[in-house]
């Protein structure tokens, strides 16, 4: 009997509040290790928009229900950048439409709505299928719940944080109006899958740190 060797991969989930550097981490390290890069939180913001295109409040279960079953979710992977986008209504929605000061305004309300949230999670977790079917050797998942709910048994879990006044001016540079703070609030209070540092995490701090020694530090530790 022969057994082969099946290669291995692995899945680092980042997670962390609004503005404490996520999406630049998780996309530079995935670069780094040339892993799949996914940004969860433009899963969320992707729906709002869908939700709010065809007139469904947060609060339209029903109508929500019946507009996700309508719409399937598709990938587009682009190799070169190590990266994968949501597609919804059949094209990957614009960027300046996915962080629109609308779409910053009422993203959370829809992502604490069971409906969104249980139609992204299948989605979410068919990821690691997508790196693997692409011939990528990991996945870089951000976001809220990626530790705690999507992928519990990643082989690293980071929670990122950063100072407020680090946030307020990082969000200030990049032109956006956004309530971090209440965004936060609404983010870690919620029923469903709340924001928390999850079990078995390392926090990283990186109000002191540039985004190249986040990167650094990160990737010694999937090195170890
Ligand atoms: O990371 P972001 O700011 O683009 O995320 C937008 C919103 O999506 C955020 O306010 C909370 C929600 N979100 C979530 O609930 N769970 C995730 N895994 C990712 C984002």
């Amino acid at each position: 009997m022969t057994i082969s060797k099946q290669p291995s991969f692995t899945t680092i989930a980042i997670d962390g509040g609004a503005a404490t550097g996520k999406s630049s981490t998780a996309r530079g390290l995935a670069a780094r290790l040339c892993y799949l890069h996914v940004d969860t939180g433009s899963h969320y913001r992707a729906l709002t928009l869908l939700c709010q295109r065809h007139g469904f409040a947060p609060d339209d279960v029903e109508g929500i229900q019946n507009l996700l079953a309508n719409n399937p979710l598709g990938t587009e992977v682009d190799l070169a950048a190590c990266d994968a986008k949501i597609t919804v209504d059949g094209s990957v929605p614009a960027d300046s439409d996915l962080r629109s000061d609308a779409v910053n305004a009422s993203v959370s309300k829809y992502a604490a709505q069971p409906a969104v949230r249980e139609a992204l999670k299948e989605y979410q977790r068919g990821q690691k299928a997508v790196a693997i079917a692409k011939g990528f050797g990991g996945l870089v998942m951000e976001g809220r719940d990626i530790g705690s709910v999507i992928f519990p048994d990643a082989e690293l879990k980071i929670f990122l944080e950063a100072d407020e006044a680090t946030r307020a001016a990082r969000r200030a540079k990049d032109g956006q109006t956004d309530a971090i703070a209440e965004r936060d609030r609404m983010d870690s209070t919620r029923k469903t899958a709340p924001l928390t540092c999850p079990k078995g995490a390392v926090r990283v701090d990186n109000s002191r740190m540039s985004l190249a020694e986040v990167i650094e530090h990160i990737a010694a530790m999937v090195k170890q």
